[in-house]
């Protein structure tokens, strides 16, 4: 049998999605600079209509459906259940967004609807990204604008690098991740991005780094922000996917060293730690 590859798998109908439902409020604090970057990129206007790819509980799909107004519409699209029904329990009554549960490289949209493809960190996950974009370009309008944020390769991502690094010589070790397998950091490669896109039929492809100190851990003191940032890197996540068969032993052992890690980071009532991603926007050419 293949060895577990930790850095790509996840369930995103069932257990992993259902995590990211427990830790949702903190998982949008940390997200949310970064998704702001991507909706300052998408430059939405009153009256458009937005496609939100792997739009998780709908934070982004909210904030994009406040820029477009009553008069716009937003689309969320994810895969996940448990997500999209965290999304729908926290959507004002008057919002211009929707929310659908469904794989966003094959399912049915509307052709030629939207004025924008937005995704925060929702497009990675696809088996084939260059058929995905080539099937959701069709519910593009012509001329429509493409935005979204991606990590960039896991080294330079010390949120995963720093526990993932801590652990080893306590976990036994796991495959080397595919650079390219569906999974978090497979948009890590700008030229891969680039290419994707381009060969999906898109024109104007632009990708700019971005990087965001992002808030891991909250507590009263350094001390409970400490246990915070450590309780969420062990339930989502990389490393949780890494420690799920463990033993106690070597969980609590990992857990130790995993906050010897993080202790290094600032913060006096959180833990801030390096995010780096890609903020990439392309347009759907007009014929
Ligand atoms: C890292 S989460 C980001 C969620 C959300 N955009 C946010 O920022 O909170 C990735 C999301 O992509 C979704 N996803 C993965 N593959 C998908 C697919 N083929 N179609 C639609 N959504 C997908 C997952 O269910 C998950 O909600």
């Amino acid at each position: 049998m293949a060895e577990k590859d930790v850095y790509q798998v996840a369930d995103w109908s069932g257990q992993s999605g259902e995590r990211w439902v427990v830790y949702q409020a903190r998982l949008d604090a940390m997200m949310a600079v970064f998704g702001q970057a991507a909706i300052e990129a998408a430059a939405p206007a009153t009256g458009e209509r937005v496609l939100d790819v792997g739009c998780g509980a709908g934070a982004s799909s909210l904030d994009l459906a406040a820029r477009v107004g009553a008069g716009g519409h937003v689309l969320g699209v994810d895969i996940s259940e448990p997500l999209i029904g965290r999304a729908r329990a926290l959507a004002p009554q008057d919002t211009p967004a929707v929310f659908q549960v469904a794989d966003a490289s094959s399912a049915e949209l509307p052709e030629g609807a939207f004025d924008i493809l937005f995704s925060r960190f929702g497009v990675m996950f696809f088996h084939d990204p260059t058929a995905a974009f080539a099937h959701m370009r069709r519910a593009l309008k012509p001329g429509a604008r493409v935005a979204f944020v991606c990590w960039r390769g896991m080294a330079e991502n010390d949120w995963v690098r720093l526990p993932m690094g801590a652990i080893k010589g306590i976990v036994p070790p796991t495959a080397p991740p595919d650079p390219e397998a569906p999974g978090p950091f497979s948009f890590g490669d700008q030229g891969r991005v680039a290419r994707i896109l381009t060969v999906a039929g898109f024109t104007d492809v632009a990708i700019a780094p971005f990087n965001a100190s992002i808030p891991f851990g909250k507590g009263e003191t350094r001390d409970a922000a400490l246990d915070d940032a450590v309780e969420m890197t062990l339930e989502v996540g990389p490393l949780s996917r890494a420690l799920a068969d463990q033993p106690d032993d070597i969980r609590a052992r990992a857990s130790v060293a995993v906050r010897a890690a993080f202790a290094g980071c600032p913060g006096e009532r959180s833990v801030m730690i390096d995010g780096a991603a890609w903020i990439v926007t392309a347009r759907n050419p007009v014929s």
